[in-house]
């Protein structure tokens, strides 16, 4: 086996503060991971690859990261694992049901290489970050041949290429506390729709979450690069960009010049085009009133925040380390739709977290009453092994917190509905984005609320953005055509 690192203590990692000129790669460290990708085309081109990504955009955006270095060393791209010379796995580790279903994925891997010995099974994303998943590899799954974790994922060429070199096992998952890597190729999806990096890692170590240990500490990129970035894309023709960080309002606390995240939205909103910006995700405890103004005044960015409250109690928000309360929250809101009147809010809650009583449920269930929001990301809570709720007893059956949850749920789904129906019969700006399978409705299309429409009209319209007459909808989506 090729062992390149052991681990550190995640205790070692928070110690450290991160220096921006230790955290940004160097040229020549670039340099050298594309010697590794010439030497692995100069050998290898022609072979096909099967990436899957499981998990949040961040992992979407770290995929096209690894598809553009791929494409680099001469790879093309296939869907189906069995014909694939090379199968990535990127992963995710967020909940137990995420990790089962990599577990899963690797076990019918097994049958496609035993007919064909040569094919590279790699597992990189969050979950190879993970010591016990490392472990549990090396023992149990032998035909894993390249364990990477996401800090490491600019170092995919050199580790492939080990890999070819010595016929050995590689892991790498040292406990970086992560860096910048500029300018990695990518292969973005065809379309308008386009997500960008701006930031890294996570510091707030909500006590049930597994990320701030598998994706290093908190850095951001710097702003230059991050403009240079969504100009690139509007010239060429995305008109739906998303920034991306665990937690965006913290852009910025690592660059010491006080530029901080509405700066950047502020100078992005001058780039000219049509287009649209979003953002996610935001830390209540960080966002401020700066943020929606400005949202308010920047005519690119979607009036649309996705603002995750995880409970309504202040006991479990306080166990749940979120460090604000309840009052805190609704304060925010009050204010963002103060600004912003056809604010579009989404939000993420957990329900069932260790210790959280019936009555403490039900107060996350009447803040989602209280405040209306236009869809809901809820899950159960899923004990993560190493965060510090694993630890907390958890007394309250499986079944009572489902009960918690469908009520949840009731609340949520009867609201959505609501305020879908109250959308018939008004007109909407919305862009065609892709096509929906569906005969009598063959577009989709999202409002600035990033609210899906299923359109009527041809693919001509597609990547337009268009007046559509709303005339239908449910608990999911808005129905319409173009007017
Ligand atoms: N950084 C983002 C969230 C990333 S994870 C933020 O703070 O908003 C996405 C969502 O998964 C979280 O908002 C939370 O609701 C949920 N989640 C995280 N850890 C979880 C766990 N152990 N069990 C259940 N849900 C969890
Ligand atoms: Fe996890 Fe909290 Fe960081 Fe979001 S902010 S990634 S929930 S630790
Ligand atoms: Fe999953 Fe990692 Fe994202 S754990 S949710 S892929 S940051």
């Amino acid at each position: 086996m090729y062992e390149l690192h052991g681990f550190r203590s995640v205790e070692k990692v928070e110690e450290k503060r991160l220096k921006r000129e230790e955290i940004i790669l160097s040229e020549a460290a670039l340099e050298r991971q594309r010697m590794f990708q010439e030497k692995v085309r100069a050998q290898f081109a022609g072979k096909r690859a099967c990436l899957e990504t499981f998990g949040c955009q961040q992992n979407v955006a770290d995929g096209q990261r690894l598809m553009g270095m791929l494409r680099e060393m001469g790879f093309c791209f296939t869907e189906n694992a069995e014909e694939a010379d090379l199968v990535l796995l990127n992963t995710c580790a967020i909940r137990e049901h995420a990790e089962q279903r990599v577990y899963g994925n690797l076990g019918l891997l097994t049958h496609s290489k035993r007919k064909r010995p040569d094919q590279i099974i790699a597992l990189c994303g969050c979950m190879a970050q993970e010591a016990r998943t490392a472990a549990r590899i090396r023992e149990s799954y032998r035909h894993v041949n390249l364990v990477f974790g996401p800090q490491a994922l600019w170092r995919f060429p050199e580790l492939l290429w080990q890999v070819y070199e010595t016929g050995k096992r590689v892991f790498f998952v040292e406990d970086e506390p992560g860096s910048i890597a500029e300018g990695l190729p990518v292969v973005r999806e065809r379309g308008v729709k386009a997500w960008v990096s701006i930031m890294y890692g996570c510091n707030n170590f909500c006590s049930y979450c597994i990320v701030p240990y598998v994706r290093g500490r908190e850095r951001s990129r710097e702003p230059a690069a991050v403009l240079a970035e969504v100009r690139e894309l509007v010239e060429a023709g995305y008109k739906d960009i998303t920034l991306l960080g665990q937690n965006v309002n913290s852009y910025g606390n690592d660059l010491d010049s006080g530029y901080r995240f509405p700066d950047l939205l502020e100078d992005i909103d001058r780039i000219p085009g049509a287009y649209w910006i979003r953002f996610m995700s935001s830390h209540p405890k960080d966002a401020s009133p700066r943020l929606f103004d400005v949202m308010a005044a920047c005519g690119h960015v979607a009036k649309q925040l996705h603002l995750p409250f995880q409970s309504g109690n202040d006991r479990v928000l306080e166990a749940m380390n979120r460090r604000y309360t309840r009052e805190k929250y609704l304060e925010l809101i009050r204010y963002a739709r103060r600004v912003m009147p056809d604010l579009v809010l989404t939000s993420d809650v957990i329900i069932g977290f260790p210790g959280e009583t019936e009555a403490e449920a039900l107060e996350t269930v009447s803040l989602v009453e209280e405040v209306g929001f236009d869809a809901l990301f809820t899950f159960l809570y899923s004990p993560r092994p190493g965060t510090k709720a694993a630890s907390l007893p958890d007394p309250a059956p499986k079944e009572e917190k489902q009960r918690w949850f469908d009520r949840l749920l009731e609340v949520q789904n009867a609201h959505s509905a609501k305020i879908h129906g109250s959308y018939v019969g008004r007109t909407v700006r919305v862009l065609a984005d892709g096509e929906s399978g569906d005969e009598a409705y063959p577009l989709s299309a999202r409002t600035e609320g990033n609210r899906l429409v299923r359109l009527k009209g041809g693919k001509e319209l597609l990547g337009q953005f268009l007046d559509v007459k709303i005339t239908g909808s449910n608990t999911w989506a808005l129905y319409g055509e173009p007017v």
